[in-house]
């Protein structure tokens, strides 16, 4: 079934910024997810065109809707590792934000099969395309699950060596690798962004997450189950990430080119007790049982210096902010509808993995 969308022009070409002196545009790669949903109202904000394309493998397809109303922003259906869709997306841009992938240890552990698919094979498909188009950054958003486990009393910083202990991290470690092999071979510019873990409010909450969840759970007065409290996790707030990214578009290219970059702030390191001893300031007297041996080993602290000392970036939000933030959004009834919507606020369950597969099942018509 074919259909005309009302306003052609959401949909085309990317629309130039008027009247202002940056003129970026960006195509976010997997924008619809979680911390696509903070990055890209960020760059619109800041004057970037912004396009997204996304798949949206977890059919949560309401996390575009509120960037529409934007005129510098546009969005394209489809999947990374399809050439003609990322021609069609591609066209007008000048710098590209890859946040796509099957996301997390659980999800990766689920669909081992679809993982590979899009983690390593669509992403290098698309990487290749990337080639010869005259882009300028191509930021490739990996994480510091890279580093698995390191010893108690180590911080990892971007020499470190990478541990990846689960199929996600290993195929972020692979693309990592690949990338940065590509001197003298592609014309644009690569930058390695190791995310820490993400929190805060975005369109597509997700409640994956430890401090999301942690907060959810304990304001609901669930019964809270933590496992390994000792172990070490750094976190970062998704508007932090948005800040970031424009601080790498905007850096000199020779500063950050083929360059690897943890991204969080050493402030933000917490063992998961830390964690729930702050969100327990707030929510005293919450019911809390500690397991020991969980199936996710992961346990690493990470420095976050090279951030400062290169680009000057701190990040502004801290855990505590976040949990807060979260906190007000609860008690003001914006996150009543979790659990009708479990697959849109986690990664939890594909929707869909392919394009086609949404066309000839026909739920999703073809826009003319
Ligand atoms: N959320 C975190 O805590 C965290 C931590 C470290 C690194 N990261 C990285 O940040 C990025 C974004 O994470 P997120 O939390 O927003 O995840 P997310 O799952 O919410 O978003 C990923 C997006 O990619 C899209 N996608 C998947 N396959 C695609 C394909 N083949 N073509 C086009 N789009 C596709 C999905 O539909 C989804 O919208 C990921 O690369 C992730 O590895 C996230």
């Amino acid at each position: 079934m074919t259909i005309n969308t009302p306003r052609p022009d959401r949909y085309s070409p990317l629309p130039a910024q008027p009247d202002r002196s940056l003129a970026r545009r960006v195509l976010v790669i997997g924008g619809a997810g979680y911390i696509g949903g903070a990055v890209g109202p960020y760059l619109l904000d800041r004057g970037f065109g912004v396009r997204d394309l996304d798949l949206l493998v977890y059919g949560h397809d309401t996390g575009i809707l509120p960037k529409l109303q934007n005129p510098g922003y546009s969005y394209v259906f489809g999947d990374m590792g399809d050439p003609a869709t990322l021609d069609k997306a591609l066209d007008g841009v000048t710098d590209v934000v890859i946040l796509a992938g099957l996301v997390g240890d659980p999800i990766t552990r689920s669909y081992p099969d679809a993982a590979r698919a899009i983690n390593d094979d669509a992403l290098r498909r698309c990487l290749d395309a990337l080639n010869g188009r005259g882009l300028d950054r191509v930021i490739f958003v990996s994480t510091c699950s890279n580093y698995g486990m390191i010893g108690e009393d180590e911080t990892a910083d971007e020499t470190f060596d990478l541990n990846p202990l689960s199929l996600y991290a290993e195929a972020k470690v692979r693309c990592e690798e690949y990338l940065l092999s590509l001197r003298g071979v592609v014309d644009y510019k690569p930058v390695v962004l190791r995310f820490a873990t993400a929190f805060g409010l975005a369109p597509r909450m997700r409640f994956d997450l430890t401090v999301n969840e942690f907060t959810r759970d304990l304001f609901l007065d669930k019964a809270l189950e933590v496992y390994d409290a000792h172990t070490w996790r750094p976190y970062c707030h998704v508007r932090d990430f948005a800040r970031l990214i424009e601080t790498v578009l905007l850096a000199p290219a020779e500063r950050v080119a083929f360059d690897v970059f943890n991204a969080g702030s050493n402030a933000n390191n917490y063992t998961k007790q830390g964690l729930v001893d702050l969100i327990q300031d707030f929510l005293p007297g919450r019911t809390i049982a500690y397991r020991e041996n969980s199936s996710d080993p992961r346990n690493y602290r990470v420095n976050f210096g090279k951030l400062n000392t290169v680009l000057g970036f701190e990040c502004r939000t801290s855990v505590r902010d976040g949990v807060e933030e979260i906190l007000w959004a609860l008690q003001n009834r914006l996150l009543d509808g979790v659990e009708e919507r479990r697959t849109f606020h986690g990664n939890y369950e594909l929707a869909r993995v392919s394009a086609r597969a949404a066309e000839e099942g026909d739920p999703c018509p073809t826009i003319a």
